[in-house]
């Protein structure tokens, strides 16, 4: 087959793996590669059991794979063949040195650009898929055009904006497309191929570039705001336990407005995900870079009142279940950051259960797609926790249910079932405000729910 245009993905993560499925279902003229340095991450890709879970995933990858989407290990070859190179490596935050626990980590971002620069024999457009500090194009094209190859590399900023548990349906009908490039005529030029990809499938009206700053600092804003606006409704949340007001309400009402909206103002335990809180300091630290101390400031709050949320949540079981839950089995309902999801990274339910671990209570973690997940991140105490794939065997004598992640299969539970099988009086804790409270409490549980006071009753 004669491909119009070769396209290769380094990272085959959460981020890599599907926007490059996507593509190459919608461009069948274009070879897409995916590589990455992790062997087994890379095999999973090629087998049947793919490394993540995505509903819809599955379907797309066998689609297109072998056709014109292929996986691989071999960066270096991989690198040459290519046109165009999207780089999707994780850009965690830094734990140590200048900027640690606040400013991203770009050691393997910057040696996928010097391996870049090693290999190429040919012009070559660079997309920055991943999420990254404003600027950090000039830093990678200050290394990739130091060749003295006679090499151009023209850098190009294409952040993601999928949500995990939607990333198919996000990607194949995206809110938009955005593309930063330098307004030269080679920028614009690159930005102009990258775009014509696109084009196959998304409306060009959706399709938007920018200059290259603004493109990197839209990403992070995004996240910020959708982060901010979490954090603005649970910080409400408890004002409305303290008085009687139901955050629900306040929300379904607020959100009718149409200056507001009704989207991202669900109250619950806390946002997760490997993005919101890196991406949010990182802002912070380039505000704090660029002499913006009162500006750090507030977006540094976000994050603390996400994770006073997450422990004042546990703070409320303690008080409900008499202060102590000392040697109480505790079912602890969801591990993934979100639904539809095995992703565990920055999930509210592992604090949940270090907060239940410090209270010395014996939590029974059970979750449809993260069991594995959760034993690695839980590596420490595995000798302190159990897992447990079915609910109804987790919450047996149990004393309560937490309830993590919203995954749709716990509000379908047969709830009298688990009650009849919990220690009395069994409690339920709803971190995420799913379940059917009313019927809840006719089986006899005592229910807490978030953003709504006991004057509910
Ligand atoms: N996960 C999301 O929902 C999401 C959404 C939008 C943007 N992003 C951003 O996309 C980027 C990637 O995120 P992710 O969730 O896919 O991360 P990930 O950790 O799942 O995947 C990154 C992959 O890059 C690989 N890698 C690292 N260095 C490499 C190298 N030198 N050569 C080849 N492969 C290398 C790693 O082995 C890993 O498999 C991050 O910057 C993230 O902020 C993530």
């Amino acid at each position: 087959m004669n491909f119009n245009t070769k396209i290769l993905c380094i990272g085959a993560g959460y981020v890599g793996g599907p926007t490059m499925t996507v593509i190459a279902d919608k461009c069948p003229q274009v070879k897409v590669t995916v590589v990455d340095i992790n062997q087994s991450r890379i095999d999973a890709w090629n087998s049947d059991k793919l490394p993540i879970f995505e509903p819809g995933l599955d379907e797309v990858v066998h689609r297109a794979r072998g056709r014109n989407l292929f996986f691989s290990t071999d960066v270096a070859l991989a690198i040459k063949d290519a046109d165009i190179i999207f780089v999707s490596v994780n850009t965690p935050t830094k734990t140590f040195g200048q900027g640690a626990g606040k400013a991203s980590d770009l050691q393997y971002w910057e040696k996928t650009a010097r391996q870049i620069l090693e290999v190429s024999t040919s012009d070559k457009i660079i997309v920055e898929k991943s999420t990254l500090p404003v600027r950090t194009a000039a830093a990678m094209e200050r290394i990739l055009n130091s060749n003295d190859k006679g090499l151009h590399f023209e850098v190009l900023s294409n952040p993601e904006f999928l949500a995990e548990g939607t990333a198919i349906q996000d990607l194949f009908a995206p809110d938009r497309v955005l593309i930063g490039s330098h307004q030269t005529p080679s920028g614009i030029a690159a930005c102009e191929k990258v775009v014509g990809i696109y084009a196959n499938w998304v409306p060009r009206e959706r399709i938007l570039t920018t200059n290259l700053w603004s493109s990197e600092l839209t990403k992070l804003t995004a996240n910020a705001f959708l982060a901010q606006r979490i954090t603005s409704i649970n910080s409400i949340s408890a004002l409305c336990e303290r008085t009687g007001a139901d955050v629900d309400e306040v929300a379904y009402v607020m959100g009718k407005d149409s200056r507001i909206g009704p989207k991202f103002l669900k109250s619950s335990i806390g946002f997760g995900g490997s993005c919101f809180k890196k991406d949010i300091l990182n802002l912070v630290y380039l505000c704090e870079h660029y002499g913006l101390p009162q500006v750090a400031a507030y977006w540094e709050s976000v994050v603390n009142i996400n994770e006073w949320q997450t422990h004042r949540f546990v703070a409320r079981m303690l008080e409900h279940m008499f202060n102590t839950i000392a040697g109480k089995r505790i079912a602890v309902f969801g591990f993934a950051f979100k639904a539809d999801t095995g992703d565990t990274r920055e999930s509210p339910a592992h604090l949940v259960v270090r907060d239940l671990l410090e209270e010395r209570a014996h939590p029974i973690v059970t979750d449809p797609k993260a069991i594995s997940e959760a034993k690695r991140d839980l590596k420490d105490v595995l000798d302190k926790v159990v897992f447990e794939e079915d609910p109804y065997k987790a919450s047996e004598n149990a004393h309560a249910v937490v309830v993590c992640t919203e995954w749709k299969q716990f509000a379908a539970l047969d709830w009298k079932r688990i009650y009849d099988s919990m220690e009395k009086p069994a409690f339920v804790f709803d971190g995420r405000n799913i379940l059917n409270v009313v019927e809840l409490r006719k089986i006899g549980f005592e229910v807490v729910s978030v953003g709504k006071g006991m004057a509910e009753t």
